[in-house]
């Protein structure tokens, strides 16, 4: 990739998790400089920053807290003069199954506050940035999920915050970014299975993966740098500088659920 990112300076809410890292190591590969969020593991966020030797600076909030987010921004830019691009990533799945019926308020708001608010309110901030110093372009990246795509059955707290941010956040701000930065773009990408700490106790599920294989073309789990590949690419004027708006799948072609086996009737 050529994604000249060489004069930017890129945020990735996160990066202290396994498609964060992914993502940072994407990004400074193209030359980056880059702020690593990290929410509780401030030392793999530091670590990280180490070991891929590009210029930048790690900030620490838990980003489900307004004054937390508005201060990370504040961190930040008084290290770095201006933030060009915005990678959404940080976020949490409750792996316990609770179909709806049984699901606490607790757990509901526990998603949607993390998911979503989180987003909302690192989106808040990085726009407010752009109208105080503004530019031409800009790019936001937020990463959502196939949940959103597909609904997922017992994880409705889930599928429902990553559906507000891939079609509410990402169709809505693409037309509200360019008029802070006339070429500003607003993209989501959606992973399905990914091998990262989130998702690695359900990989050691066998059976739960063959009903995963059984609707994806591909049949296997995205490796972090797969999706933090598509990432950098969005982040990427010179790659991707006429696409707003996309939300991209990466997720091997997964089609759906499959939702009855074959003795299940
Ligand atoms: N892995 C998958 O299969 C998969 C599939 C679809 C979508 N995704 C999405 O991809 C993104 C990254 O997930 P991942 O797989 O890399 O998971 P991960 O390794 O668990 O990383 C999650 C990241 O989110 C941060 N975070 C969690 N709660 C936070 C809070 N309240 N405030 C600020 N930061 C918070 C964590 O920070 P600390 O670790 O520092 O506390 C960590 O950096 C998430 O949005 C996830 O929903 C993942």
């Amino acid at each position: 990739m050529n994604a000249e990112l060489s004069d930017l300076c890129v945020l990735i809410s996160g990066a202290s998790g396994g498609i964060g890292q992914a993502t940072a190591r994407g990004l400074a590969a193209e030359g980056a400089r880059l702020v690593l969020h990290c929410h509780r593991q401030r030392e793999a966020a530091e670590q990280l920053l180490q070991s891929i030797d590009a210029p930048g600076l790690v900030v620490q909030a838990d980003l489900r807290e307004e004054a937390q987010a508005d201060r990370m921004f504040a961190d930040a830019l008084a290290s770095v003069p201006r933030i060009d691009a915005l990678i959404v990533n940080a976020g949490i799945w409750i792996g316990k199954p609770a179909p709806l019926h049984r699901m606490s308020l607790a757990q509901w708001r526990q998603t949607l506050n993390a998911d979503l608010t989180s987003a909302f309110l690192t989106c808040r901030a990085f726009l407010r940035h752009l109208a105080a110093v503004p530019r031409e372009t800009a790019a936001i990246v937020l990463v959502g999920s196939t949940a959103a795509l597909f609904g997922e059955a017992d994880h409705a707290d889930y599928a429902a915050a990553k559906a507000g941010l891939v079609y509410g956040l990402t169709l809505s701000l693409k037309n509200e970014i360019v008029r802070l930065a006339p070429r500003g773009r607003v993209n989501c990408v959606c992973p399905g299975w990914t091998d990262t700490p989130m998702a690695q106790p359900y990989m050691a599920d066998r059976l739960a993966m063959e009903r995963v294989f059984a609707t994806a073309a591909l049949r296997k789990i995205a490796t972090p740098e797969e999706v933090a590949n598509a990432i950098v690419f969005l982040a990427s004027d010179a790659l991707a500088g006429h696409i707003s708006g996309a939300i991209v799948p990466v997720a091997g072609g997964l089609e759906g659920r499959l939702l009855h086996g074959p003795s299940s009737h």
